[in-house]
């Protein structure tokens, strides 16, 4: 029988889960088990495209599944490990639908850590969210700040971070909370910023631009969160912890409407709007508890990561 790991990926169709799978491919450690639904937040083709060269390999399997349906969890291998991706991601189309958020995010988390349970595997890394800190203006976050979310979608991920919480006190299942900050960089969604960004300005059409371009993020090159991550799959040190993965670098949106401007060599078309409800003016990660327990140094410029995205995006729009 093999040694190594085995991982469950959920949304591993996803830009993030697809980045890790290769990333843990790669590393030739483990054997992936990626599960997606397809949501239909964004396109198929995309996925199938994330999926394909996974799909290659003969250490990753994927089964189509819904976290909300017990009998296609169980359906699943063996697995020593779960990194739980899938969800309804996006904060503005939470505002729309709550209720359905609350389904995936919340229950679907807690089918998961009740399968964790019944399965008896011990380790959990959950995707968290930078906008649990919400309208908190003491930055840069550390994980004790006092969390002010104002989306729903920000809601739900604390409320995993709390179902995360329980499982491990009374089960002795290992959760570790990662909460991204605005991650960017190949197959990123094309609902971000980034993405939009570069679609209108290479197609030459206006881009919609909230507020008045001083919001700041702390964006986060993709490569170096699926390091974080991958770094948590083999965390044995405590039983529950909430680390932030961020870049601790921010950037206006002014700013980053700039750089992405230099390397399409165009100007954007500047569709000013008014802010958007749920939106928070800035982010920005402490990451010295990410450096100490997981060895995390993010090590990718904005320059290089917008370069990085712009190169898939000419592949994948030829
Ligand atoms: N991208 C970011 O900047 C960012 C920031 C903070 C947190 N996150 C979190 O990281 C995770 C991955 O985000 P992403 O940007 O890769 O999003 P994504 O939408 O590209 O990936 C999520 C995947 O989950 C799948 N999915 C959705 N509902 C499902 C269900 N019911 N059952 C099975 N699969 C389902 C989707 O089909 C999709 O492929 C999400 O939990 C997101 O909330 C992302």
């Amino acid at each position: 029988m093999s040694n190594k790991k085995r991982i469950l990926i959920t949304g591993a169709a996803g830009f993030i889960g697809s980045n890790l799978s290769r990333s843990l491919l790669q590393n030739g450690n483990y054997e992936l088990i990626g599960f997606d639904n397809f949501d239909d937040f964004y396109s198929r083709e995309q996925k199938d495209k994330n999926l394909a060269p996974l799909l290659a390999s003969s250490d990753f399997q994927f089964v189509e599944g819904d976290i909300r349906n017990m009998d296609d969890l169980f359906s699943l291998g063996d697995i020593d490990v779960i990194v739980h991706l899938a969800a309804k991601a996006g904060v503005r189309p939470s505002i729309q639908n709550p209720i359905l958020y609350q389904e995936v995010n919340v229950a679907g988390t807690q089918n998961l850590l009740e399968f964790a349970r019944k399965r008896n595997i011990k380790q959990f890394v959950f995707a968290s969210s930078s906008s649990v800190y919400g309208i908190n203006e003491n930055v840069p976050w550390h994980e004790e700040e006092k969390l002010m979310p104002i989306s729903p979608y920000a809601s739900t991920k604390l409320s995993c971070e709390m179902l995360g919480h329980v499982y491990s006190h009374l089960y002795g299942i290992r959760f570790l909370a990662l909460r991204f900050f605005t991650v960017y960089g190949p197959a990123q969604r094309p609902d971000l910023a980034i993405h939009k960004f570069f679609n209108s300005i290479i197609k030459g059409q206006p881009i919609p631009v909230f507020g008045d371009g001083t919001t700041s993020r702390d964006y986060t090159f993709v490569n170096d969160t699926v390091k974080g991550i991958e770094a948590a799959i083999n965390y044995d040190q405590s039983d529950f912890e909430i680390i932030n993965l961020g870049n601790h670098q921010t950037v206006t949106l002014a700013g980053l409407i700039e750089a992405i401007e230099k390397i399409c060599g165009k100007q954007a078309i500047i569709d000013r709007q008014p802010e958007q409800p749920g939106d928070v003016p800035q982010t920005f990660a402490n990451i010295g508890k990410a450096g100490k327990l997981l060895n995390y140094h993010p090590s990718t410029d904005l320059e290089t990561g917008l370069r990085a995205f712009y190169d898939w995006y000419l592949k994948n729009n030829s």
